[in-house]
């Protein structure tokens, strides 16, 4: 038998500390996620100061459970995998200080991973016949992209966004809704009490980018709304609004997924990202999917958001390779996919 790959990831980009060991690239050993939302809350959203500082606090405990739980210690680690962008600078530089330490310090082989390929290489923890080459739609708190997975390792943008990301739309219509922060998970849930189809919120069409996205537009539908509520002084419905919008998102990622998996042809399609733990959107693509005749792909909820797992995941295939990082790896907080 082969020997196994044990991967130590580390995650710190937002506000998530978190570990993890992954063996082999889809067996999750340990996936230790110290959140710091309760704190964050108190402002609204991430201050990234804060989160800095938290991540400094939480680094060393988090990296202690990730081997308790996984029954591990140092001498089963194979090389120690690490998000270096995109994400926050002073966020990021906390993990990418720590890995470059331990690698040194535990003479392991040091492997930088995209966020982004993370929340992509999720899909292979439970779902090993999914491989390369698939289409994935990316829906992240700061990214929404249109991606071919032409191989590990190996992306190609179709389409993104032009402002804001659908994480951060969600964020800043729940904000305005009174929902508070992460606005995500709050609109999903109030959704359910709401008519989706009581307001039509106008969806953007992008003449020059059949893939691309923008959802800026649809924010400032809903606070134009709410403004002429305000002034004709009728009260809103709060899931009516929310499940409105939420529908409007939704439809413009379907609709350019569909888009997608007709020109090129996928057999198989993904979705990735803290967005796509939304049932909404998860059974719309899938549906898509079933009536375009390609196999739907998606990860639980848990990999879906911010975590390190997916970042061992990435860091399999970096390592299969004999792709590693030097000493000099660095935050890059606007790194961009495919770049190295
Ligand atoms: O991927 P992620 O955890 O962090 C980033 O890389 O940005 O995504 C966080 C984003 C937030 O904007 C959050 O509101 C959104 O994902 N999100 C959701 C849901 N859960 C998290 N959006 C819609 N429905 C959800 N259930
Ligand atoms: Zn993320």
């Amino acid at each position: 038998m082969e020997k196994e790959i044990n991967l130590l990831a580390i995650e710190s980009s937002c506000d998530e500390t978190a570990a993890a060991i992954v063996t082999d690239g889809h067996k999750v050993r340990s996936n230790v996620i110290s959140s710091q939302i309760a704190l964050h809350t108190l402002y609204g959203g991430v201050v990234p100061e804060i989160a800095s500082r938290k991540h400094i606090e939480k680094i060393n405990p988090v990296v202690a459970e990730a081997f308790a739980q996984a029954d591990m210690t140092w001498a089963d680690i194979d090389a120690v995998a690490v998000t270096y962008g995109p994400g926050l600078v002073g966020a990021l530089l906390v993990g990418v200080a720590f890995a470059k330490a331990i690698s040194f310090a535990k003479d392991l082989p040091l492997i930088g991973v995209h966020h982004i390929e993370g929340h992509i290489c999720a899909n292979f923890i439970e779902n090993p016949d999914l491989k390369p080459p698939f289409g994935c739609l990316v829906v992240s708190g700061g990214h929404t992209h249109l991606v071919r997975v032409a191989d590990y390792g190996v992306y190609e943008i179709l389409g993104r966004t032009r402002d804001d990301a659908a994480g951060e739309a969600f964020d800043k219509v729940a904000r305005a809704i009174g929902l508070g922060y992460p606005g995500g998970p709050k609109i999903e849930k109030v959704s359910h009490e709401g008519n989706a189809d009581a307001i039509v919120f106008p969806r953007a069409k992008i003449a020059d980018g059949p893939y691309d996205f923008s959802f800026s537009g649809v924010k400032s539908a809903v606070l134009n709304y709410l403004n002429a509520c305000e002034m004709k002084k009728e009260p809103y419905v709060q899931a009516d609004v929310a499940a409105s919008f939420q529908k409007s998102v939704v439809e413009a990622l379907a609709e350019n997924a569909r888009k997608a998996i007709r020109e090129y042809g996928f057999s198989q399609f993904a979705i990735a990202g803290g967005v796509a733990s939304n049932a909404t959107l998860r059974q719309r693509i899938a549906e898509v999917c079933a009536e375009e005749g390609v196999r739907f792909y998606h990860p639980s909820p848990i990999y879906c958001t911010d975590n390190a797992a997916m970042i061992g995941v990435a860091a399999y295939h970096e390592y299969v390779a004999g792709r590693f990082s030097g000493y000099d790896l660095n935050a890059i907080p606007n790194l961009r996919l495919g770049e190295r």
